[in-house]
């Protein structure tokens, strides 16, 4: 199928584009490079021999964006375009509602216009808010707790809508848990700007000797350690369940809502601790104060994606930091 990623240079953007031409897929990439960089797309070259048709195009941009749409049929869409710092969210919010939603109704109407039905949506486990059961299923209560959320939120909101409105549509919501690792080839993976909101990657950055040590935002909660737990996926396994996610919509019309997590819970300690192991390094940290905003524990139940999309994370938390370590040693080389 012709299929057009969204911010296809970006870190999940990247490794699905990856997966979907090895699926045998035709790819084309819009990005902003807001958030990422132009070489990806050579990258992307160097591991799959295809060279992708590549837009620099801001997608709140609606006369630009059109373009894509005038120059190329095609099937689907796959929608991770979008600004996703949990913390910039709350001090920036009309920022991140007016990028985030402006950019992905751009799309929605321009899909109508022309006839695209198929869209998946890169959506959050932050969806969830604080959750008082675990594991979270897709009928977990819905609450967000900043505008970062509030957007991916709205958005599934509309795409409910749309939905109702539209009986040719074929939907998939995509609700990500924690995605980090890296690519084997060492080519693509997370490489932040600034300062890492996310923990692997600041974490790796005081492997190689960039920072001092991690702050570890408290010891206090009731998990396994005391410090947080999150369900964290390898980007592959993540990517992997687009390619699924978009074969499942061959098949079923309406609107999806899957859970992309591996079921496992993992803390800060954890995870310091088994980076230690794969990298051979001292991982200093030290106990801080909670983050605001920060929940306890959050990890999937992922059995609706096993039965429907027949789909499963297959890649365990030493995999996961292992390719970590093999990038952001890659990524040391290039400095
Ligand atoms: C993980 C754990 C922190 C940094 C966020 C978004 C989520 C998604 C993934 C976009 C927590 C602790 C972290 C540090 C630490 N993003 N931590 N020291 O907050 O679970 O999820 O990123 O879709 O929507 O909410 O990920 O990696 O920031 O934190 O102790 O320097 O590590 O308290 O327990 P989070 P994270």
């Amino acid at each position: 199928m012709d299929i057009l990623v969204t911010g296809g240079t970006g870190y999940i953007g990247s490794h699905t584009v990856v997966e979907l031409i090895k699926a045998g897929h035709n790819v084309i990439i819009v990005d902003n490079l807001y958030n990422s960089t132009i070489d990806v797309i050579d990258k992307i070259e160097t591991i799959t021999g295809k060279r992708v048709k590549f837009y620099q195009i801001d997608l709140c941009d609606k006369k630009k964006t059109e373009l894509i749409f005038k120059e190329n049929k095609m099937d689907s869409v796959i929608h991770f375009a979008g600004y996703k710092a949990v913390g910039e969210s709350v001090m920036k919010p009309l920022m991140y509602f007016q990028n985030n939603l402006v950019s992905t109704m751009n799309v929605l109407e321009l899909m109508v216009d022309y006839h695209v039905n198929q869209f998946v949506f890169s959506s959050s486990a932050t969806v969830y808010g604080n959750p008082d059961v675990l594991p979270i299923n897709e009928l977990s209560p819905l609450s967000v707790t900043n505008p970062y959320g509030r957007s991916k939120l709205m958005i599934e909101e509309i795409l409910g809508d749309l939905s109702k409105s539209n009986p040719n549509m074929k939907i998939s919501v995509l609700r990500y848990f924690n995605p980090v690792g890296a690519h084997e080839s060492g080519l693509i993976g997370e490489d932040p700007n600034g300062i890492p909101n996310n923990l692997v990657p600041y974490v790796s950055r005081v492997a190689t000797g960039q920072y001092d040590k991690v702050n570890v935002f408290g010891d206090d909660y009731d998990t396994i350690d005391g410090t947080g737990v999150r369900d964290y996926i390898h980007i592959v396994d993540l990517a992997l369940g687009h390619i699924k996610a978009l074969n499942y919509l061959q098949e079923n019309k309406g609107i999806h809502y899957h859970n992309l997590g591996t079921g496992n819970g993992y803390s800060v300690l954890d995870i310091i601790n088994t980076y230690k192991e794969v990298s051979k390094k001292e991982i200093n940290y030290q106990i801080t104060s909670r983050r605001s905003g920060d929940i306890a524990s959050c990890f999937a139940d992922p059995t609706k994606a096993k039965d429907e999309l027949n789909w499963v994370a297959t890649k365990n938390l030493k995999d996961m930091l292992e390719d970590t370590w093999h990038f952001t040693q890659n990524q040391q080389k290039k400095k």
